[in-house]
């Protein structure tokens, strides 16, 4: 596996492959993998004949108060298991490589992040759209693959793609949990082994959402309330929201004829979680 740290190196190893006619798919990650991680990395490998994965702690996408100075790292870690699913370069790049102190420009998509996470971490979409149209200017991908954990920031990179004319073909991935339903996340590590057990309640409030979904004919309301009985029953977990939306424009709707996404945010003590699922009548 090649470890490539600049930009130039990067585009420069891509285009000798493409010159080739090699395929790329890309996943860009900011490290401290997981089996989430491995998951778009082993569907990229079986969809193209080169994959490439990056590692960086994007700054721009986190707030002042936010926890990028502590955000799990563990290079060493995350190349072995890129080596073991066959990602052929990792683009790993100092933060001074990525943003010059004098660039003036962002990347920013306006719709689709004005709800859910949108108001309470102002910038952060901005932050990942930016980095995200320079990683695909940096790694010249064919196809690049998203975890539908991260569901607003994968239908603000959807809408990006489609406004700016990005030839790249974005592939969604479903969650990838743990066997007793906790969604894979790198910042699950911050969490003590009660707070893991707290940290359930949030598929679990999902899951019974979906079960009353399929129960027989209900509203929006009803399906929220649900969630929100469950979470509220669990000491130490703290709702920052639950919202239903429709799950192509994520904005606010009261109908359940087309796909809804129900989506959580709590904190666990500290930790701030994310979950969510997507109901098709
Ligand atoms: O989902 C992530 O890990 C990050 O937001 C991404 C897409 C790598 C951009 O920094």
């Amino acid at each position: 596996m090649d470890v490539i740290r600049t930009p130039d190196e990067m585009q420069q190893w891509s285009d000798s492959v493409r010159s080739l006619g090699e395929k790329i798919a890309f996943v860009p990650t900011m490290g401290f993998l997981h089996e989430g991680h491995l998951t778009l990395m082993r569907e990229g490998r079986r969809r193209a004949g080169v994959l490439v994965a990056s590692i960086f702690v994007n700054p721009t996408q986190f707030g002042p108060a936010e926890d990028f100075a502590c955000y799990p790292r563990d290079f060493e870690r995350d190349c072995a298991m890129m080596e073991a699913v066959g990602v052929d370069a990792v683009f790993a790049p100092e933060p001074s490589a990525m943003y010059a102190p004098d660039s003036q420009t962002w990347v920013e998509v306006t719709g689709v992040t004005k709800g859910l996470c949108g108001p309470l971490r102002p910038g952060h979409f901005r932050g990942v759209t930016t980095v995200v149209a320079k990683l695909f200017n940096i790694v010249k991908p064919h196809i690049a693959l998203f975890g539908e954990k991260d569901f607003q920031q994968l239908r603000a990179i959807q809408r990006m793609v489609a406004d700016l004319n990005f030839d790249i073909e974005i592939v969604p991935v479903p969650i990838v949990r743990e066997k007793d339903g906790l969604a894979m996340s790198s910042r699950n590590a911050y969490l003590s082994p009660d707070q893991r057990q707290q940290a359930l309640a949030l598929s679990l409030a999902l899951r019974a959402a979906r079960d009353r979904y399929h129960a027989g004919p209900c509203c929006v309301e009803e399906l929220v309330s649900v969630a929100k009985c469950v979470l509220r029953r669990t000491p130490g977990v703290e709702i920052e929201y639950i919202e239903a939306v429709d799950a192509g424009t994520l904005e606010r709707t009261s109908s359940l004829d087309h796909p809804i996404l129900l989506a959580i945010a709590a904190r666990v003590g500290k930790t701030r979680l994310i979950d969510n699922t997507v109901l098709k009548p």
